[in-house]
């Protein structure tokens, strides 16, 4: 192994295999060069939320979040046991479900878990490839290709199980030309907040418990055809208090990164320990959502009452110069205004990233988002933990769960 990118500010170093290295230097394609990509994933199709009241949900993710109504299913389309509605923003579509009964097994997940992440669902040009290939590498079933239709065509969709009760939707829609997929009517709606400038989903990050992270990294090479191709260990990720662990996974095209997090041992209870704990198992910790213009975007989020986390201190911008300048970027955006709004700074070789992270987006400390911007750099901030880490560390000091 051998360590690059160091960060002398704040201790932080990448560890990387030299194949690894190569991935970062020269793209991920030269990986995957004379290997099949077994799993072609076109993209991310849509980011599924069991939730106690879908209406009410979909009201605040349109009003803080700037998502517009896009589709919706319920008693008045025929659905009996539960309602849906689908959010889009560009490239992002949420989709906010609610049991209409007690009988649904939508209400276990919400009764274990509380609102939260069901379905991580990719776009494919085969669904029933994509299930055939990764259910014979050892994916647990969740739902077998399946055929739906109406008069727009017809979507094909199978699912596997990741962590926890996570799933993952195989969505084909190559024959389709209605909104969303059968089921689904168009959702017109006379309340229309403008959006925020949220563009796509740049990586999203499942935690999982102890000792468990390797376990997945290995599910996501054998079973998707995933590659590790960045890695944080304890020694890295930590603060005075608490530590914690991450790989990052990467398919093929690059297109979709799963970022892995286990807790690590610290003098006091880490962050993952403390969603593990509230959502009572692995799970999707956050959702990062990119944007071209992070200051418009957080600036707006900020005036609809979306919270995030402390502002990091001023020796933290102070450090910013002299970071970017290790690496010969140059800023183009003005320090004054990202350190108004608490955007933090990274460099790496190949560029630098803005991001900002949100409190946590419900009653319990689970789920958050985060806005990101980048500026060339292919990294996830690691050169930020160590004061994002404290922050959040302050809001579990309030929370008792530190
Ligand atoms: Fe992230």
């Amino acid at each position: 192994m051998i360590s690059v990118f160091a960060n002398s500010s704040l201790n932080l170093k990448y560890i990387m295999s030299k194949k690894e290295i190569q991935s970062v230097e020269y793209g991920l394609e030269k990986i995957f060069e004379g290997a099949q990509d077994f799993l072609p994933l076109l993209g991310t199709d849509y980011v599924e939320f069991y939730v106690g009241n879908a209406k009410q949900a979909a009201h605040f993710y349109k009003t803080a979040f700037g998502f517009q109504s896009y589709a919706y299913k319920g008693l008045e389309t025929g659905s009996r046991d539960s309602v849906s509605y689908v959010l889009k923003q560009d490239k992002i579509r949420l989709v906010l479900t609610t049991p209409l009964n007690s009988k649904s097994p939508i209400n276990d997940h919400i009764v274990k878990h509380g609102d939260g992440v069901k379905v991580v669902a990719l776009w494919v040009d085969d669904a029933t490839k994509s299930y055939e290939e990764t259910t014979k590498r050892g994916a647990k079933s969740y739902m077998e290709p399946t055929v739906e239709k109406d008069e727009f065509g017809e979507v094909v969709r199978s699912g596997i199980y990741t962590y926890g009760e996570t799933v993952h939707m195989f969505v084909e829609r190559k024959n389709y030309k209605g909104t969303f997929m059968p089921g689904f009517v168009e959702w017109k709606s006379d309340y229309n907040p403008e959006p925020t400038g949220l563009k796509f989903i740049d990586h999203m990050v499942g935690n999982v418990g102890w000792n468990e992270m390797n376990t997945w990294v290995k599910w996501y090479e054998d079973v998707m055809g995933f590659v590790n191709f960045l890695s944080f260990d304890d020694k890295q990720i930590h603060t005075e208090y608490s530590a914690l662990m991450s790989k990052v996974m990467s398919n093929g095209n690059g297109r979709i990164k799963f970022p892995i997090n286990e807790p690590a041992e610290g003098k006091k209870r880490s962050q993952i320990e403390e969603y593990l704990d509230f959502y009572e198992g692995p799970g999707v910790q956050h959702i990062a959502v990119a944007t071209d213009d992070i200051i418009k975007t957080v600036a707006d989020l900020r005036s609809r009452g979306i919270e995030f986390l402390s502002t990091p201190p001023e020796e933290y911008y102070n450090a910013v110069p002299g970071r970017l300048e290790e690496h010969s970027h140059e800023l183009r955006e003005d320090i004054e205004a990202l350190k108004k709004l608490g955007i933090m700074i990274d460099a790496d070789e190949e560029g630098y990233l803005l991001q900002i992270f949100t409190k946590p987006l419900e009653d319990r400390p689970t789920l958050f988002f985060e806005i990101i911007q980048r500026m060339g750099a292919k990294g996830f901030g690691a050169g930020n933990f160590k004061a994002l880490f404290e922050s959040i560390e302050r809001e579990q000091e309030l929370r008792g769960t530190l």
